[in-house]
């Protein structure tokens, strides 16, 4: 879809075949172009639309207003958190329909911000999102081409282009992320990740590199292979780089889990929902989908990005529970579970991370299903050592509606890692499992500044709505370029 802004007309009179009006308020509605708010208001009186948050009408050939389809969608508020429900409200009422060009036009809202424009692409490119790369027969596309916001000025118009240009490159990163996340198993493998990341290098500009089994095993990943080793997939250690800003400058390292399939391994998942564990390496896609973001942007910042592939499978030469392997950090862990093979991946990896000497650290993960049940599915887990490095990223969620809630990393949880057979076990029991499994991931995070995302919560939908939401690419994005000159 291309955005723009136009200064050109207003509501009745801009060159569209389908008008969205956001209105704020019943005061909004009242004070918009006479034609708009007598159907408003007439349609109120007839019972036809409730004055209340994200309801929305639909009227067709309204006279004296040029567009031939109109959608009002009511907000109930002039937030930015409002703005948006409505703005999603009002697109799903019209994009199946047979408009090409649509024109927005929020009215109550003040003068418009970047922000605002930031939201319309990225509640834009959500709402028109169709996974058919193994179903071509899906319904149709929508056949929105072309989205205009209607501005009253220049000043506004040139904000507002701003934020489009921001969320359309957010848009892309999300987009990204969720079709990669949706690819099944036997299609998304660690080698499509890598192919991926090499394609994306190419169009991005990006510098990639990826380490192959054998690379691994000389810098002793042996954490990393254990869980590599019963599947019939070669691992994929893949690292990206974008170099926006000075060479000395310390970049930021974001660390993606991409186990492509998670069955359990030899600590077997029982049947039930297991084809939702290809969406295991919703961190990695969210890590790919953040590199697109902030190249796209060319944005002056340094930023590395890690993912580590492979699936995690029961077979001969699988790993089994009690085994001892040695990280590349050089310690010991007793795999007593091996479903719990997120953080077995990502220990090696953070310990990698130390080459780039990072400013910091964050890596992105489909943890644990604790996590889960600790928070659901509408904040993602925020954990980090760091008091101002974990505000940083409470802030960056906030700021683009991907957010996160901080949950402790206290000494004290250590405790349930404890092993008479190495350094430490891979699991701690069932209680405040999302915490302990960040504290086995702080075991290697040693000096770095660091922060660990559990994103198992918020990562796809189950259900009727099955599918990845590409999250949390806003946060991460929003996160990186906060970072940058
Ligand atoms: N990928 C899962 C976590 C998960 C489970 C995410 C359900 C979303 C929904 C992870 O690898 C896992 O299996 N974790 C175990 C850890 C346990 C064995 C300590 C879990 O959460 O049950
Ligand atoms: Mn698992
Ligand atoms: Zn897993």
């Amino acid at each position: 879809m291309d955005f723009k802004t136009s200064t050109a007309g207003t509501a009745t009179t801009v060159a569209a075949d389908a008008l969205l009006v956001i209105v704020a308020s019943a005061e909004a509605a009242a004070a918009l172009e006479k034609p708009l708010a007598d159907e408003f208001a007439r349609a109120l009186r007839d019972g036809d639309l409730d004055a209340k948050p994200a309801q929305v009408l639909y009227a067709h050939r309204v006279a004296g207003v040029k567009a031939a389809r109109v959608a009002f969608a009511f907000a109930g508020g002039a937030t930015a958190r409002a703005f948006r429900r409505a703005l999603a409200a009002g697109l799903a009422a019209l994009k199946g329909g047979g408009a090409r060009t649509l024109a927005v036009c929020p009215a109550g809202f003040g003068t418009l911000s970047a922000s605002h424009g930031e939201a319309v692409a990225v509640v834009a490119a959500e709402a028109t999102y169709l996974y058919r790369e193994t179903k071509p027969s899906a319904p149709t596309p929508s056949r929105l081409k072309t989205l205009t916001v209607v501005c009253t000025d220049k000043a506004e118009a040139g904000a507002v282009a701003e934020g489009l240009r921001t969320g359309e490159a957010l848009a892309e990163g999300v987009t990204l992320a969720r079709e990669w996340a949706n690819r099944p198993g036997n299609h998304c493998t660690p080698t499509h990740l890598a192919q991926q990341a090499l394609a994306m290098a190419r169009s991005h500009g990006l510098k990639v590199e990826v380490l192959e089994r054998k690379d691994c095993e000389k810098l002793g990943m042996g954490s990393f292979l254990a869980v590599a080793q019963g599947s019939e997939q070669p691992p994929k250690f893949i690292v990206m780089r974008w170099m926006g800003s000075a060479k000395a400058d310390a970049p930021v390292v974001l660390v993606g889990k991409g186990i492509t399939f998670d069955t359990g391994g030899i600590s077997l998942k029982p049947a039930a929902e297991m084809d939702e564990m290809k969406f295991d390496m919703g961190g990695a896609a969210s890590v790919l989908g953040t590199m697109a973001a902030v190249a796209r942007l060319k944005a002056q910042v340094n930023l590395v990005g890690i993912v580590v592939a492979t699936e995690n499978m029961p077979s001969g030469r699988a790993v089994k529970p009690g085994d001892v392997v040695t990280s590349m950090s050089g310690q010991t862990i007793e795999i007593l579970n091996t479903d719990a093979e997120g953080r077995l991946i990502l220990c090696d990896a953070l310990t990698y991370a130390e080459r780039f000497k990072p400013a910091a650290v964050v890596d992105i993960a489909t943890l644990t299903g604790a996590c889960v049940i600790a928070l659901g599915h509408h904040r993602s887990g925020l954990f980090s050592p760091d008091d101002a490095l974990a505000a940083e990223l409470q802030a960056a969620g906030d700021a683009a509606f991907d957010p996160a809630w901080r949950l402790p990393l206290d000494d004290e949880y250590d405790e349930a890692l404890k092993s008479n057979f190495a350094d430490l076990g891979n699991v701690g029991g069932r209680a405040g499992g999302a915490v302990t499994a960040a504290m086995f991931l702080k075991r290697f995070a040693g000096k770095l500044r660091w922060a660990h995302l559990d994103i198992a919560g918020t990562a796809w939908k189950s259900g009727a709505a099955k599918g990845a939401t590409g999250r949390p690419v806003p946060l991460l994005t929003h996160f990186v370029l906060g970072r940058a000159r």
